[in-house]
């Protein structure tokens, strides 16, 4: 039931000129429920009916008439304010929620249309930082939220294995590397060398050149440079994965940087043909003056590549084979120029599709204001991240649920929960601030308080489910859930659509978590002040509906910015 549209649909007859959609995208929630559920602001139909706002607001409550959800009509200082059915809306709710077929909230806006989400896509070699996690847990939260409004999407992990730090790398083996530690150790090893070829060659310049002449001969394909890069992938990627294990996470390709090596070619060829690319210095580049942008580097002078030119590689290969209608970056905001460059690169080619691609940025995380960077060393690496909080969420339940079952599994559910929800909580454009007090809070505006809340619904419906088995939602009278604290939760469920959808449009599953904290906090107002398992059955039928309701679009909602959702904490 879309309140919007049907107030919308009823007030067009009074209204020549303007349609239902307008309309209902004027409607608004007023902040305050004094004003009623939804509220038309009449300042911007003044100048298209040529009528002060006041008058307008008058004349709607006036021939409103009666609609069946609407209670009640109110005109107050250029405003029209509505009152729901508080039967109709408990009713409408259970129905769409419990009945339905299809998961409440979904859609089918896509129609199984492609959308590639590029993300993660740490780099070889290098620790996977809390940078990566945000990339991942927001583009897999994107990509869930894609599918469930019935688009087919396509996550594509762009493995950085390709890149001048091979050169370095192979170098620091050479020079101080052990193959039994590389295996002992996988990454941490790696790192190990690569931080101290940073070292080294800070007072030996001569390694520098020597990490590039052995860059250049694995761009020509030299064999004993190929083998060591192979197996610092294997190893990198066995270090990958138990962390996409832990936050259940997989990916549909995992064409990295070095899957474009031999198409790069004939993009470099087109650049030129189109006439884009110019020579500086024995290097090649394409100008973006007239853009307002420094120019972007396509290949060096001694003829490697760079990163701009896999992405436009990458972009076209993509595009030929899943025809997207829209492909999607995830990376911090550090690399905004970046995508704008060679977006605009990708525009100047002619290509028309270069308006589908979209570059989703997010902000830093510090830990204690510190900065995170690789070179140097100074990173949290997120398994540990993980296994602490996995860790610190295991000695919660201890002191306060020693006899729980699983305890491992849950304490891994929640852990990883607190983390990734985290990560979600704010406006992904912002910076992050990481405290462990805050992460794990499970009173807070956190994942632990949402899983905590939907494990308490869990436990109501066992409990229910052990004296008289299960509710039928067909059955319950809705006029038993008129109550303010009722009420507030029946809004919220209803809000549920319109948020998951917004989230889509924005990219911007913060809309999600934040909901999933008001959904939670009302909740728990309606579970202090409303007894649940009461005596008279049918106000206990009502209010378990209600309870499974909530349940149920928790759990959905959790499932798509990726938390699990375990029945008992
Ligand atoms: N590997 C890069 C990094 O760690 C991110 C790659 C993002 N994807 C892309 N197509 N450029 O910063």
């Amino acid at each position: 039931m879309n309140y919007k549209l049907a107030i919308a649909e009823h007030l067009q007859s009074q209204m020549e000129g303007v349609d239902a959609a307008q309309i209902a995208d004027l409607l608004e929630y007023p902040p305050n429920p004094a004003m009623g559920d939804l509220s038309l602001p009449c300042f911007r139909l003044s100048k298209l009916l040529r009528k002060p706002p006041n008058a307008i607001a008058d004349r709607l409550k006036e021939n409103f008439g009666s609609h069946p959800a609407v209670e009640k009509v109110e005109s107050a200082s250029g405003y029209v304010n509505f009152y729901l059915d508080r039967t109709r809306l408990a009713h409408d709710m259970l129905d769409a929620v419990l009945q339905a077929e299809a998961p409440f909230g979904s859609q089918n806006i896509g129609q199984g249309r492609n959308i590639v989400i590029d993300f993660s896509s740490p780099n070889i070699a290098k620790p996977f930082h809390v940078g990566h996690l945000r990339s991942t847990v927001i583009g897999k939260a994107i990509y869930n939220i894609y599918e469930f409004m019935g688009y087919h999407c396509i996550g594509v992990n762009h493995l950085g294995d390709w890149g001048t730090q091979f050169g370095k790398l192979i170098v620091a083996y050479q020079q101080w590397g052990d193959k039994s530690k590389v295996e002992a150790d996988g990454i941490d090893e790696l790192l190990r060398l690569y931080v101290k070829f940073h070292d080294e060659a800070d007072h030996r310049p001569g390694l520098e050149d020597e990490a590039r002449a052995w860059f250049v001969r694995l761009e020509r394909g030299d064999e004993e440079a190929l083998a060591l890069w192979e197996w610092f992938k294997e190893i990198s990627l066995n270090d990958f994965n138990r962390i996409y294990e832990l936050l259940g996470v997989s990916f549909d390709s995992y064409a990295g940087e070095s899957f474009y090596n031999d198409k790069m070619d004939a993009v470099v060829q087109e650049l030129k043909d189109k006439e884009l690319l110019e020579e500086d210095e024995g290097a090649m580049l394409v100008r973006l003056d007239e853009y307002g942008m420094p120019p972007a580097l396509i290949l060096k002078k001694d003829g490697s590549s760079l990163y701009h030119t896999r992405d436009i590689t990458a972009a076209i290969y993509r595009k030929n084979t899943y025809d997207f209608e829209k492909a999607i970056y995830v990376t911090g905001s550090a690399q905004s120029l970046h995508f704008q460059q060679w977006f605009k690169i990708i525009e100047m080619m002619g290509y028309d599709w270069a308006k589908d691609l979209v570059h989703v940025p997010f902000g830093q995380v510090s830990l204690e204001g510190a900065k995170l960077s690789t070179r140097k060393g100074n990173v949290i690496m997120l398994e540990e991240l993980l296994r602490q909080a996995i860790g610190k969420t295991k000695a919660i339940i201890e002191s306060k649920n020693p006899d729980l079952e699983n305890k491992d599994e849950v304490a891994r559910m929640v852990g990883v929960g607190a983390i990734v929800f985290n990560d979600l909580s704010t406006n992904r454009i912002k910076d992050i601030v990481f405290s462990w007090d805050e992460v794990l809070n499970f009173d807070g505006e956190t994942g632990p308080y949402v899983q905590y809340t939907y494990a308490r619904g869990c436990s109501l419906m066992r409990k229910a489910g052990e004296a008289d088995g299960a509710v039928d939602p067909a059955l319950v009278d809705a006029s038993l859930l008129v109550n303010e604290e009722a009420q507030n939760v029946l809004k919220q469920l209803y809000l549920f659509p319109e948020k998951v959808e917004q989230a889509m449009h924005k990219l911007e599953p913060s809309l999600i978590s934040r909901y999933l904290v008001d959904l939670a906090q009302s909740f728990n107002r309606f579970y202090h002040n409303c007894p649940i398992l009461v005596e008279d059955q049918a106000l206990r039928a009502a209010r378990l509906a209600l309870v499974e309701s909530v349940r149920a679009v928790l759990r959905t909602g959790m499932n798509l910015i990726g938390l699990e959702a375990p029945e008992k904490i």
